[in-house]
């Protein structure tokens, strides 16, 4: 670019990408492994022509405002964009840009080992081991469902849902999916999955895996009457956004014995406190939302985050809008 854009990048990311957009323009990167603070983000922003944020860097008027008129696009280095109040950055004329389809499989991988490793309270069986338990072979030790001829619920069937279906495919599952419509046969039929209201599939599901985006009629979906019509043998498993499971709800069902184990890579809030209820409890899993955390995936996140940038600085119609209508008219 003839005259190098003013950007702002939230954070470093895999050098796939970040190369690409310290090249070609001047670029501020936060070196932080924390997010910036609120004000040090806004200070950041200003006067920037683009700006790559991250999930944990919220976008909404006060932001944009701040960063000024001449702010020409907002690339958010993730699927998801609940971050970002997207409306607004359409009012303002400003396209977004998310990273969808490269974390796919690899968010899907880590969704099947939440579901195996709750199952088989592997966690559990590695504290147990390191705290010196382990005195023999045990007939009673630890043990779990089966996850293979078990029944899964899918909730939220796109792209990532699909992608657990494959994998509960090859474990010989039942595979039940939710989603607001009803998927065409050609998409659910090679998965073997069969649409179901809700409150069958809660009912019916050995293993509940939510794959939802972040609205507000996902907000709370499971909460403490979801998680009482539910399996006392449920396992619950949460990639998609934390505030999807209401977690005062689902520490009291554990504790209760509503439900059997939960696995969750996301919570409300992040990160989860050390003092949070659920951390007490050897039914409940947390790891810090670290699904598309695989080298190659997070590279190529990088990569789609840069591309997005840098077309929106040159006026060019971004790679994945996540706002296309920006466009129209
Ligand atoms: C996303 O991309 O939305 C994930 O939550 C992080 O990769």
């Amino acid at each position: 670019m003839p005259n190098r854009p003013k950007v702002f990048v939230a954070r470093i990311i895999p050098d796939d990408g970040l190369r690409k957009v310290t090249e070609a323009t001047d670029a501020t990167v936060w070196q932080d492994e924390l997010p910036p603070p609120r004000e040090k983000l806004l200070a950041s922003v200003a006067g920037c022509e683009g700006v790559l944020t991250l999930l944990t860097d919220r976008v909404d008027a006060e932001f944009l405002e701040r960063a000024g008129p001449q702010l020409k696009v907002v690339s958010n280095y993730a699927v998801g964009f609940d971050n970002v109040d997207v409306p607004e950055c359409t009012r303002r004329g400003i396209p977004v840009g998310n990273t969808p389809g490269v974390l796919t499989e690899t968010t899907a991988d880590l969704a099947f080992a939440l579901v195996m490793a709750a199952a088989r309270r592997v966690a559990e069986g590695d504290r147990y081991v390191r705290a010196g338990k382990w005195k023999t072979w045990g007939p009673m030790l630890l043990m779990g469902p089966d996850v293979h001829g078990a029944t899964i619920g899918i909730v939220g069937f796109g792209r990532i849902g699909q992608a657990v279906a494959k994998r509960a495919a090859g474990f010989g599952m039942t595979i039940l999916y939710h989603d607001v419509n009803e998927l065409p046969a050609d998409v659910t039929r090679p998965l073997g999955a069969t649409y179901t209201p809700l409150e069958e599939l809660f009912a019916r599901s050995d293993f509940v895996s939510l794959h939802v985006n972040l609205t507000p009629e996902t907000t709370h979906l499971i909460d403490a009457a979801a998680l009482r019509s539910m399996k006392k043998t449920a396992v619950l498993v949460n990639t998609s956004r934390g505030p999807v499971v209401d977690g005062k709800a689902l520490f009291e069902a554990l504790r209760a014995g509503e439900i059997s184990a939960a696995a969750l890579d996301v919570t409300e809030p992040e990160p989860l406190p050390a003092d949070d209820p659920l951390l007490t409890l050897d039914n409940c899993l947390v790891v810090p939302h670290i699904a598309s955390a695989s080298r190659a995936t997070r590279g190529k996140m990088a990569e789609m985050a840069a591309d997005n940038l840098l077309a929106g600085l040159r006026g060019e119609r971004l790679p994945t809008p996540v706002n296309p209508e920006v466009y129209d008219g």
